[in-house]
């Protein structure tokens, strides 16, 4: 404890403005006149020159301790104000998440993703099973084993898209699910019942019909005894199971160099028009005998349709760039 000294009111005094400072800002404005060469205790220094020896030295000391009790005093109020600040600021930016959860919705899986589980759960409700590829293929895979050597003209009609690896146009973007069927055929003894859904890639431009990446779903059957008829039976449930029962069928000749003979395959529409939706056919013999199936023992067809199409016609979408807009006003209502 101090004794009372000369300058114990000019301390009082800078101990009442300190504690009178409500905040840092009142605080800060007051330092110069509290601890500053104006301050009056700096003000008393000047006065000591004036005294003689003896009473210089006891004044010296006096005011040195009053200067560091002031100083002191004013340390411990700014850590104060300045705790007392960051709590109210923290305070201030406190965020309430409970008033967010009404904003939080449950996302859903895409349209084209629902289309292609439902289509898949429909095959393997009749005994399919799953298959799957690379998206990245060779030219065996996509054209050669499928029976469209280079110098076919249907090599072209693909609108293949190229990657930079190996030979010239010796690997690619599979331009359709098909490539499946032969790696399915080269792993697997018959009899095989399998679909393949998945991503494929074309130059096209994008437009009301089409994506340059898009969905296809292959369907594969290698087994005995096998006809056009069990594909157009095949085609026809499927399409029923879904659509809706009133939906119709029809198979138009075509050509495809992996099955003989081939077929594109249509459905009705409610305003009785016919909508392409998928190619189809019996599997090209040489098609069986690249993957090492005899063709004498063993028949099978295969399809290939597209799931975003599907999803189109089946939503009634005008536009089927709206599958990839991302426009989640869009997708909300699926
Ligand atoms: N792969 C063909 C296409 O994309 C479709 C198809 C598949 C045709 C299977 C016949 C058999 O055009």
């Amino acid at each position: 404890m101090l004794p009372m000294t000369r300058f114990q009111t000019l301390v009082d005094d800078a101990v009442a403005a300190i504690d009178a400072a409500g905040d840092l800002a009142a605080l800060n404005a007051l330092r110069p006149n509290l601890v500053g060469k104006k301050a009056p205790l700096a003000e008393a220094s000047r006065s000591l020159g004036a005294m003689d020896e003896a009473e210089r030295k006891l004044a010296g000391q006096e005011l040195n301790a009053a200067r560091q009790a002031v100083q002191s005093h004013l340390d411990a109020r700014t850590e104060t104000l300045r705790t007392e600040a960051r709590r109210a600021q923290y305070e201030a930016e406190r965020m309430d998440l409970t008033e967010v959860r009404g904003e939080l919705r449950r996302g859903h899986h895409h349209l084209v993703t629902q289309a292609r589980d439902r289509l898949e759960d429909l095959f393997v409700g009749m005994g399919y099973t799953i298959a799957e590829g690379p998206e990245v293929e060779t030219a065996w895979y996509n054209f050669e084993a499928l029976n469209i050597p280079e110098w076919h003209p249907a090599r072209g009609e693909f609108d293949t898209i190229f990657v930079n690896l190996g030979e010239s146009e010796e690997v690619m973007l599979r331009s359709h699910t098909s490539p499946v069927q032969i790696r399915t055929m080269e792993n697997t003894e018959p009899p095989i019942y399998v679909v393949a859904p998945g991503r494929t890639f074309r130059t096209d431009a994008a437009d009301a019909t089409h994506l340059p990446a898009f969905n296809q779903i292959e369907g594969l059957v290698v087994d005995k005894g096998i006809t056009f008829g069990d594909m157009a039976g095949t085609i026809d449930s499927f399409v029923k199971a879904f659509f809706g029962a009133e939906v119709n069928t029809r198979l138009r000749p075509s050509y495809f160099p992996f099955t003989e003979p081939s077929a594109e395959v249509d459905i009705s529409r409610a305003d009785g028009s016919w909508l392409e939706l998928a190619g189809c056919g019996m599997v090209n013999p040489q098609v069986l005998r690249n993957c090492g199936i005899d063709p004498e023992v063993w028949q099978g067809f295969a399809f290939g349709f597209g799931i975003d199409r599907l999803a189109a016609m089946r939503y009634q979408l005008d536009d089927i760039r709206e599958l990839v807009n991302n426009d989640v006003r869009f997708l909300r209502q699926f």
